[in-house]
């Protein structure tokens, strides 16, 4: 009710893309690499940016959860659909927020015809190919005035990865996520975060991700006006 009646307008002017999701690898017609995103995390984070004004992307790999409506989506399959989509988009936008989960590798060899089972009971090779990464690219390409948000999906030494990734990927802000505890993580309606920036560390303790995703929110404002 307050959102409708007082509504903050705080995002207002700003371009924002988010993405959510994971990207599948194809094997062949009928079989993928993938994860079990289902895109809550990137669409309460785009629904919240909306209401608060912004003109929101939103770039999605494979998502199972309700689309946020009146918001552009981009659909990608595969780790480097999401690269083209996102590098290509980055230049113009204030503030991007990468809540998907991309695949870190990729067949080498796609079939074009469903590969067929050898009957010769040997264990089927198969190579990996790694992916590129997206936020690292677009850390690289940083323009100034922009504000760069990553995800951290660990399940050990929460902290020190997610200090890791924000410095490697050239990052303003890091939302690190322990995906192993209860609650938190992929294909729940909450989460358990640590908002991680080179000035410190906020704890969000089990929240939905709507009220995270405002938290979040909150921290990139508090960062621009820096
Ligand atoms: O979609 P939900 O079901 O709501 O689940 C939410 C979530 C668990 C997917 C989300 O909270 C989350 O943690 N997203 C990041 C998942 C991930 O890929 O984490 P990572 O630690 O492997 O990657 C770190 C950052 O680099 C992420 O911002 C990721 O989008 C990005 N990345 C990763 C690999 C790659 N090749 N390119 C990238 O840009």
């Amino acid at each position: 009710i307050c959102g409708i009646l007082c509504p903050k307008l705080d995002m207002e002017g700003l371009k924002v893309m988010v993405t959510a999701g994971g990207t599948r690898e194809r094997l062949d017609p009928v079989r993928y690499l993938g994860n079990d995103s289902s895109g809550k995390m990137g669409f309460a984070i785009a629904a919240a940016a909306k209401a608060r004004g912004a003109e929101v992307t939103l770039v999605c790999g494979h998502t199972t959860a309700q689309q946020p409506a009146d918001i552009p989506v981009v659909r990608v399959e595969s780790t480097c659909d999401l690269y083209d989509a996102v590098t290509s988009r980055a230049p113009e936008m204030d503030v991007i927020i990468q809540a998907a989960a991309p695949a870190d590798y990729r067949f080498a060899v796609t079939y074009t015809e469903k590969h067929k089972k050898a009957h010769d009971g040997q264990p089927f090779v198969i190579e990996l190919v790694e992916n590129p990464d997206i936020a690292a690219a677009v850390g690289a390409a940083k323009k100034p005035g922009q504000t760069l948000v990553g995800f951290a999906a660990e399940t050990e030494n929460l902290h020190a990865n997610a200090q890791k990734k924000l410095a490697k990927k050239n990052l303003d802000l890091i939302v690190a996520n322990d995906v192993r505890q209860p609650g938190a993580g992929f294909n729940v309606d909450t989460n358990i975060a640590t908002l991680i920036t080179r000035d410190g560390l906020t704890d969000c303790p089990l929240q939905s991700k709507a009220e995270l995703a405002e938290t979040i929110l909150d921290k990139v404002m508090e960062l621009r006006a820096k």
